[in-house]
């Protein structure tokens, strides 16, 4: 195996959602899309997400240790698209793409006005992997659109899914699985 030149051969995590991951530092806010993010602990709450340093992102984040994680629904798979596939060193996103922004509570970073989930998170750690760095962030605030959620909290919405390689696919809900967790208890 070489994963080391062929990087499509660690393809193997998705499908994943997409979290946008807002950034500000003084009158500078980006927004970026971001597959590698994943949650770390339940109480307390923390999230966690992979940036490369490349990023512009990754250099607000750095000088402000303040960061939004927005969750989107799949009719936003465009936006999402647009917010990975430009750089805030180049241009100003919010603007070019007329983002509605949600107001932030605890944080000074908004986060995106038409997602289903905002996490406002403050940054607990930075620490460099390989060629990204991993945020671990404590969810300070929350926001979340309760009719996107069923009774017991599970997604009733379709997420921004990537697929990789810039596709994006749908839930077939028709093929849901469910299981009764006390038929395996031992
Ligand atoms: C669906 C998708 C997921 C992405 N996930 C990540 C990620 O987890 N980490 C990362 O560093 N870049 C990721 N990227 C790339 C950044 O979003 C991209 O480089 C973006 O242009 C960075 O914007 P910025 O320079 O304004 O921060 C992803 C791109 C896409 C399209």
């Amino acid at each position: 195996m070489v994963f080391e030149k062929d990087p499509t051969s660690l393809y193997q995590i998705y499908p994943t959602t997409v979290a946008v991951i807002g950034a500000r530092y003084g009158d500078e806010l980006n927004f970026m899309a971001a597959a590698w993010h994943t949650l770390l602990s339940f109480n307390p709450p923390i999230f966690g997400v992979s940036i490369s340093p490349k990023r512009y992102t990754h250099d607000l984040l750095m000088k402000s240790g303040e960061f939004t994680a927005s969750f989107l629904g799949h009719g936003h798979a465009e936006l999402v698209e647009k917010l990975g596939r430009t750089s805030g060193s180049k241009i100003n996103k919010v603007l070019e793409y007329g983002l509605e922004l949600l107001e932030p509570r605890v944080v000074k970073v908004p986060g995106i006005g038409n997602a289903v989930a905002v996490y406002e998170c403050r940054v607990l750690e930075s620490r460099s992997y390989g060629d990204h760095t991993f945020f671990v962030g404590r969810i300070v605030g929350l926001h979340y659109d309760p009719r996107a959620f069923d009774e017991v909290g599970r997604p009733a919405y379709d997420p921004v899914l990537y697929l990789g390689k810039d596709v994006y696919v749908k839930i077939d809900r028709s093929r849901t699985i469910e299981f009764d967790p006390e038929k395996f208890r031992k």
